[in-house]
């Protein structure tokens, strides 16, 4: 059975105080809960990363990073490599969000090499893909998603794809208040678990998680939740409150 995982990405948000208490009141809120099935990920800036692998040490999250450099070490100034966020126990890095590749203008190739560089430090991947509202409109949004999923993960041999997590985030859905329907987040969760099966044949795509991210919130979680393909969340706005986010970990 693939795991159901909830993962937070709180962007550019928290000072040092604002990150310890929501690292630690997440961390409370979840003693009470029964997560055997399930996987919680918080995803906090760069500079905080190291509080929450210190905090989460003995607890039941898992941390991940928000972006990790596509080199391996050396002479780039500002950048973090994979295996900084290794040795401080990052488990996950999120690959790909449609805000980096807007605003930092990350190509598929350079995604790509940014994959490799976590596989190799046994970090998972958390690759975003998902369309623009012009590109649904015209109704190219399966052919969009196939190219970010094929050019940025395809090259992957299977002990490795192995370990990679997508999360379909529509663009029009992040941060708008208006989330995917199921039906439309069913429709494309399955068209992406018939692509890694093309490539990588049936067990790999029933082991994949397939993430949903856009505007998800306790209201419409359960909802799209529920969709046989949807195996969590990744959640923005809704994760940087404990008592929100937890309530999208007991949506399942
Ligand atoms: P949102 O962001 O939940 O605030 O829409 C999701 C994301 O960008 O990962």
């Amino acid at each position: 059975m693939r795991t159901k995982i909830v993962a937070g990405n709180w962007k550019m948000n928290k000072t040092f105080e604002e990150a310890d208490d929501l690292i630690n009141n997440i961390i409370d809120l979840l003693k009470s809960e029964n997560l055997s099935d399930k996987a919680v990920i918080i995803c906090p800036p760069a500079v905080f990363l190291e509080l929450a692998t210190d905090q989460s040490f003995d607890s039941e999250i898992y941390v991940g990073a928000q972006n990790v450099s596509r080199f391996e070490s050396g002479a780039y100034t500002g950048e973090i490599s994979a295996s900084m966020l290794s040795s401080m126990g990052v488990d996950f890095c999120i690959i790909g969000h449609s805000e980096r590749r807007k605003y930092f203008l990350e190509t598929h190739e350079e995604l790509a090499g940014k994959v490799d560089q976590v596989l190799k430090q046994n970090i998972s991947p958390v690759f975003c893909c998902g369309e623009t509202l012009p590109e649904r409109e015209s109704g190219k949004h399966f052919e969009i998603v196939r190219k970010q999923i094929e050019d940025s993960l395809f090259h992957l041999k299977e002990g490795d794809f192995e370990h990679v997590i997508i999360a379909y985030e529509p663009v029009w859905a992040i941060g708008t208040g208006v989330n995917a329907t199921s039906q439309q987040a069913q429709e494309m969760h399955h068209y992406i678990r018939s692509l890694v099966r093309e490539k990588y044949g049936d067990q790999m795509a029933e082991n994949i998680s397939i993430l949903y991210g856009g505007s998800c919130n306790s209201k419409n979680a359960h909802e799209l939740f529920a969709n046989p393909d949807v195996d969590g969340g990744l959640i923005g706005g809704a994760s940087l409150d404990a008592e929100e986010f937890i309530r999208i970990v007991q949506s399942f």
